[in-house]
């Protein structure tokens, strides 16, 4: 499909010269082109500039063959990239969430056999099917919000066969959803009931029957390991990761939400694509950060339902680092995928301006998840993953206008949805 889209109020997120992502005060800055045009041939972006501009590109055919879209009044934007999700899940968990209403820590839930293993036990019961059929829906919902790359991370598994079945999952998804999927194992998301007080074995099983699995049938793109207090070690971790190297297994981990866990540095040691959750990120952790390419992700969407202290998202951009923020979607911790209520509290709870959270849901996301020479911003060649916003006033109404939906129309490979 060809598509042209006219009159377009403003083109947000523009590149001519590509850059991986943006870091520190870069963050604040972000390119737009008022009154623009933006033409899509084949799945891709081939050419934008502005309505003058259009004039004179040849390359534009004048035929049926060109879908017009007139985006008088309209933005575009480049789709969001959430780089952290658990959105394969078997159901929700709104009962252990009265118990957290009523006082009970996220840690407390977790020990008493809720959490997590409350997922796992419902996901071992799931078949294949079920759990593609659960999740069909919220791929549906997020791309609705302006999502258009996902990662999506298995771990309520827990066992050899439902971790690969989690995964088995993830895969099929790729398949049927027009979104951009990339599939993490998370194998050490949580200690099976049956293996407390020896926990290494729980980690040998990790390593030397999931992995293998996981590497042999070629279902993951990134290794990720909960390393927290009460979770999983540094020494844990650090075996983890060796072993995922193996088989070429890149990184991304939760780190350092409940403690300075040294996540952040073994992450780091380890070339980690990105560290998420930093809510516990003093100066020691930035300065490992800012001598690396790891992402520093944070998910403002956990931090708020759990209620938790929020990380020193302005510290760190202020000493140099990019930062990326994801949904963290799932049914303990975020059960929401909407990236721009996620936008929304980059603003009011972390101080990021538009421009500093805009940057972070899209370059920055797309570099967390090792998309971004495909998507994360509006540039020739790449993707046409994007969306055209309802009327708005200003970009910046976009994080403003918190808890509605301002996308109108979501284009994923050149595709109107
Ligand atoms: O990212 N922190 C660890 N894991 C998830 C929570 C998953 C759950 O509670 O089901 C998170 O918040
Ligand atoms: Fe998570």
């Amino acid at each position: 499909m060809k598509i042209l889209i006219k009159n377009i109020k403003q083109l947000i997120q523009v590149e001519r010269i590509k850059k991986p992502k943006v870091s520190g005060r870069q963050m604040s800055m972000l390119d737009t082109i008022k009154n623009a045009f933006l033409y899509i041939e084949e799945g891709r972006i081939r050419e934008f500039g502005t309505m003058q501009d259009m004039e004179k590109a040849f390359f534009i055919p004048l035929s049926d063959s060109v879908k017009v879209i007139d985006a008088k009044g309209k933005m575009v934007f480049p789709a969001w990239c959430d780089s952290h999700t658990h959105l394969v899940y078997p159901a929700s968990r709104e009962i252990e969430y009265i118990d957290k209403i009523k006082g009970l820590s996220y840690e407390e839930i977790a020990k008493r056999g809720g959490g997590i293993l409350n997922s796992a036990q419902k996901l071992q019961e799931a078949s294949e099917e079920e759990l593609i059929r659960f999740a069909l829906p919220r791929l549906k919902e997020i791309t609705e919000y302006g999502t258009g790359a996902v990662e999506i991370k298995s771990g309520y598994g827990l066992t050899v066969e439902s971790e690969i079945k989690m995964l088995r999952v993830i895969r099929r998804l790729k398949e049927l959803s027009p979104l951009t999927i990339k599939a993490t194992f998370l194998g050490a998301h949580s200690i099976p009931i049956e293996y407390r007080g020896r926990q290494e074995t729980y980690v040998d099983l990790v390593i030397d029957e999931m992995l293998p699995r996981v590497a042999d049938e070629g279902l993951a793109d990134f290794i990720d390991v909960f390393c927290d207090r009460g979770f999983f070690t540094v020494e844990d971790t650090d075996r983890i990761l060796a072993a995922a190297a193996k088989f070429g297994l890149p990184p991304k981990i939760h780190a350092n939400e409940l403690d300075y866990s040294g996540g952040i540095q073994v992450g780091v040691k380890h070339g980690a694509r990105s560290v998420d959750h930093l809510e516990f990120t003093g100066e020691e952790e930035i300065k490992v950060l800012l001598n690396s390419g790891t992402m520093p992700v944070i998910l403002p969407g956990a931090a708020f339902f759990l209620g938790m202290v929020h990380a020193p998202a302005r510290k760190m951009i202020d000493a140099g680092l990019p930062l990326a923020l994801a949904s963290d979607f799932n049914p303990g911790s975020s059960p929401s995928g909407n990236m721009q209520f996620i936008l929304s509290m980059a603003s009011i709870a972390y101080k990021l301006t538009p421009e500093e959270g805009i940057n972070a849901i899209t370059i920055n996301g797309a570099y967390a998840m090792d998309v971004e020479k495909e998507l994360g911003s509006i540039a020739v060649g790449k993707k046409a993953n994007l969306f055209i916003t309802k009327e708005i006033p200003t970009y910046e109404y976009m994080p403003y206008s918190y808890g509605d939906n301002k996308v109108e129309t979501v284009v994923l490979n050149g595709e109107v949805q």
